[in-house]
């Protein structure tokens, strides 16, 4: 198990993650859990520290969330962030004040009135980011003041006798200058974690685990061709050679050389065993006609499923069923017993295959976030390009090809793409982007070529910058290589006179046009 573990504490913040990333860069591992998790619990997890997160409740509110008072007698050291430290100093005896007056956001200058534990190297003054209605107002005796800002006399504290800390403001967001300093004084310093978290470790303790609990069985693992289910194979591969199965289910649906991306990767260089259904005809007659996203969506989940179990059901002796489920998927779902409990996304991904088919799941990645999983995937000696591919939906280019999807449009689509994220790549500019992709749009407009007027399809260029896809921004591409894109699509794609640029950011629009 791992030696040191951190618990965070989630009181609702919007940041909650983001603290779990930062301590994880500190090389610490950290789990998100519940804030009502009870003291018992928290004693068995044995951690070396604790962290509330902040939140939107006041500490008056009826109902606001609470923690069990008995963890700040474990002896255990906790750091109170916003919310967290407004329910520590309440708890504990300070006293903490609402109303208009108080409200702070955005950036604050930090005067540090103790350069010890906490601001340990920490400048006298700073810019801290504070996103609070509530503070702390005055505390008891029991309290010593660290640091203050113009409109927060009390922006930073220890308890005189237990290690308990708090801060007004966010350490864990980049607009505070030295947040990660502050995080990596209480963690080494107050904590006495040493950063034991390093990937070699993780892949040791995994592949580890995996051949215990796999023992002699089969274990199925579905490919995608995306970075994580990737990784997740190349992992079990390393644990497991020839016990694992890859199962990659061709829908047609796919990017131009995907599917020989993935035969190449997994077949001839881990030497996998690999089983490529070939189900293009089967998807492309089922969706025929339809042309609504939905129904697409449900078209060809339905599809996925049932190939997939023909397929995974014709292997002997399979039992575990690997999934690349990663930690933010897992806390965004609340699914383990100490998760938060908001379900805050509805997952576009197929589910119930499991349960479908019978078979034990497996789901090494689940503690991973996804800069992690892409390092791993660099250590296991997966190419780059696949380890810093652009997320891919998984109803694929039936979601990018608007209407009804024919074998002739997808063609355009494939060749379309090709070019844009070949520009990209060449500009050094896929990398610096979150998600970028062609769209297909059903609608002719007239054009001139050579000596003739042609009547012709559209293609829209998509391009975002985002770090969790629930919001996310057009990409400020620079026009020369709009330019050069558009330029190349109208040259080289038949059926194509028109290529223009999303430049929509989402809310209200979203990433993928269907
Ligand atoms: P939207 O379009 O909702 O996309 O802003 C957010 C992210 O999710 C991906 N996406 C999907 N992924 N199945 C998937 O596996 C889907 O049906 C689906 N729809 C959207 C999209 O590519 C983006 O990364």
């Amino acid at each position: 198990m791992n030696q040191e573990l951190v618990l965070i504490f989630d009181f609702g913040s919007q940041f909650g993650q983001l603290i779990a990333r930062r301590v994880r860069e500190l090389n610490v591992f950290c789990q998100v859990v519940r804030h009502d998790i009870s003291a018992e619990r928290v004693k068995e997890l044995n951690p070396k520290g604790i962290i509330f997160s902040g939140g939107p409740a006041s500490v008056y509110d009826a109902g606001a969330p609470k923690c069990d008072p008995k963890v700040f007698d474990l002896g255990v050291p906790v750091l109170g962030i916003c919310y967290g430290m407004q329910l520590a100093a309440h708890v504990l005896g300070g006293t903490v004040c609402g109303g208009s007056h108080t409200r702070e956001y955005g950036r604050a200058t930090l005067t540090v009135a103790d350069p010890n534990t906490l601001f340990r190297g920490y400048p006298k003054e700073s810019t801290v980011w504070m996103s609070h209605g509530d503070q702390v107002q005055s505390v008891s005796g029991d309290w010593v003041p660290l640091a203050t800002t113009d409109t927060s006399p009390i922006a930073a504290v220890k308890h005189r006798s237990r290690p308990v800390f708090g801060i007004q403001f966010h350490p864990e967001v980049s607009h505070t200058a030295h947040g990660g300093l502050i995080l990596q004084n209480f963690l080494r310093d107050v904590c006495g974690c040493q950063g034991l978290w390093k990937m070699q470790t993780f892949v040791e303790r995994t592949v580890a685990e995996v051949r215990e609990r796999v023992g002699d069985k089969r274990v199925i693992c579905g490919l995608s061709g995306g970075v994580d289910s990737s990784v997740c194979a190349a992992l079990l591969v390393k644990a497991i050679g020839p016990q694992v199965t890859c199962i990659y289910v061709d829908n047609g649906l796919m990017r131009e050389g995907e599917t020989e991306l993935v035969r190449h990767t997994f077949r001839d260089w881990f030497k996998a065993d690999l089983h490529t259904v070939d189900a293009r005809d089967r998807f492309l007659t089922e969706l025929k006609g339809v042309t609504d996203p939905q129904e697409k969506r449900k078209v060809i989940g339905r599809v996925f499923i049932d190939v997939f179990k023909q397929e995974a059901l014709s292997i002997p002796g399979a039992h575990f069923l690997a999934q690349g489920t990663l930690y933010p998927d897992v806390i965004e779902s609340g699914g383990s017993a100490d998760g938060p409990a908001a379900t805050i996304k509805l997952h576009h991904n197929v589910g119930g295959l499991p349960d479908e088919l019978g078979f034990e799941l497996i789901e090494p990645l689940r503690d991973l976030f996804k800069d992690e999983v892409r390092k791993l995937g660099l250590d296991l000696g997966l190419p780059e390009e696949v380890v810093w591919r652009h997320p891919f939906p998984g109803p694929g280019l039936a979601v990018r090809c608007l209407g009804e999807v024919t074998p002739d449009k997808l063609a355009t689509l494939r060749k379309a793409d090709t070019i844009f994220i070949e520009e990209l790549h060449k500009s050094g500019w896929y990398r610096k982007t979150a998600q970028a992709f062609a769209v297909l749009l059903p609608v002719q407009s007239v054009g001139v070529m050579g000596d003739g007027r042609t009547y012709e399809d559209t293609v829209a260029l998509r391009c975002v910058q985002t770090d969790d896809f629930m919001t996310a921004d057009w990409s400020h591409l620079p026009y020369e290589l709009l330019a050069k894109v558009a330029t190349t699509i109208i040259n080289r794609v038949p059926g194509v006179n028109r290529v223009v640029y999303d430049i929509s950011s989402k809310p209200p629009a979203t990433i993928e046009w269907e």
